[in-house]
């Protein structure tokens, strides 16, 4: 089971009215009809219609995944973490950089594609403008709109939006994002179930994990330590440490810092407030960003996640005549992380950063689920202490609207 442990100097005390009100808050908030991450782990039908169609597009040689932000980052966790088909091909279209598209396009076999265009919204013009650009290479090699659902699948708001009214018009099969969750809490929809289907990923068992650990960060007593935590992060808040650092031992979670990296800052930075989220990944930001980490400004709160078991592993026995060599002889490639790991996390502590050490025992679905769902209600708890809406996102509505009248002012 995911674990975490608090290390730092700075300690709390959670015995205040205003953390009891945030917790009451919080249970509401995860209990209320409105807001509907918190109940994934049990959407079994979800996944029950991402088979059904997987199993009508399972011959694809290439798997082209069309989103953004919330409808991206998601999927993009799970596949480059679990992920273990190499017979499909993915390819994900998450910028508008031409440069880079083209790129994509030319390692693709549109005929023997399926492409999952994603948008809560069904107007996200990044999504639209590339989605118009593959549906403009379809038809160039002679495809029809009649055919389009032989290549296309669609996912977005059970009712509204426009990629709804296209899917009508071409038949196209559509999986749908539950009204009540937003783009960055959907990644147990089928946003990340469809395309880990593809990948081999056995997405039960990620329900499953994120089921386990779902009724621990909703129980007041269970939960001590997880709201405890929460209290921690916005004490420190208060004391101008602003920034988290994401950094998983592992490279294979290098995705979940870039995901985590969205929910944290878009659900949290507003009014004012907010903790500037930082990816990284270890061993290899010890050689970067460490440096910064351990002497900058004590600004900084550091998740440091610990994978306690690789699956596979390489000894490091030699016969090289050199001290760094035969220093490493007895050992295997996961003790070397081991120790990366420990020799950090002692270094940080004696320079009193503020730290949380996670584990998982492995990285396996189950645990991957937990990590998930544990971010999830984090960024949750700690938006009610920081009194702001985890759940919206008008900084990124002002942008987009300005985008729009631009369109409009140089339109051809
Ligand atoms: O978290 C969010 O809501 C956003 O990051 C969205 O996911 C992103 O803007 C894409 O929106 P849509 O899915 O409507 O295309």
């Amino acid at each position: 089971m995911l674990n975490w442990i608090i290390k730092s100097h700075f300690k709390t005390t959670t015995e205040s009215d205003t953390f009891s009100r945030s917790v009451e808050s919080y249970q509401k908030t995860l209990s209320s009809d409105e807001i509907g991450f918190f109940r994934l782990p049990q959407s079994r039908e979800l996944l029950k219609k991402c088979d059904k169609i997987f199993q009508t597009f399972n011959d694809k040689k290439y798997f082209i995944h069309i989103g953004i932000g919330g409808s991206s980052l998601g999927p993009e966790m799970l596949l480059s973490s679990l992920g273990i088909r190499t017979d499909v091909k993915f390819i994900f279209i998450n910028n508008i950089d031409p440069d880079d598209l083209n790129r994509k396009l030319e390692q693709v076999d549109l005929k023997k594609a399926i492409v999952y265009v994603v948008s809560k919204s069904g107007t996200t013009a990044e999504t639209v403008a590339a989605m118009s650009i593959i549906v403009d290479k379809l038809k160039k090699l002679g495809i029809q709109e009649d055919q389009f659902k032989d290549f296309f699948v669609f996912c977005t708001d059970p009712q509204t939006g426009e990629l709804r009214k296209i899917s009508k018009l071409w038949d196209i099969k559509t999986l749908e994002i539950p009204s009540n969750v937003g783009g960055r809490y959907s990644v147990l929809t089928p946003v990340g179930m469809f395309p880990s289907l593809f990948a081999g990923i056995n997405v039960l068992s990620i329900l499953q994990g994120a089921e386990s650990i779902q009724k621990h960060l909703y129980d007041k007593k269970a939960a001590k330590d997880f709201f405890e935590l929460a209290f921690w992060i916005k004490e420190l808040h208060e004391q101008k440490v602003l920034q988290t650092v994401m950094m998983p031992y592992s490279s294979l979670l290098k995705e979940y810092s870039s995901w985590f990296v969205q929910l944290w800052a878009e659900s949290l930075g507003k009014e004012g407030k907010g903790l500037t989220p930082i990816p990284a990944f270890g061993a290899t930001d010890q050689h970067s960003q460490m440096q910064l980490f351990m002497e900058g400004p004590n600004d900084k709160i550091l998740m440091i996640i610990e994978v306690e078991k690789f699956h596979t592993d390489f000894a490091l026995k030699n016969d090289l005549k050199s001290d760094s060599f035969q220093n490493l002889s007895p050992f295997k490639l996961s003790e070397l992380m081991k120790a990366e790991l420990e020799g950090t996390l002692t270094a940080l502590q004696e320079n009193n950063r503020h730290v949380v050490h996670l584990k998982i025992p492995s990285l396996t679905e189950e645990f991957l689920g937990q990590l998930i769902l544990f971010a999830e209600c984090l960024t949750v708890m700690v938006g009610e202490l920081l009194n702001v809406n985890p759940f919206n996102q008008p900084g990124v509505e002002a942008g987009k609207k300005y985008a729009n009248s631009w369109l409009k002012a140089n339109c051809k």
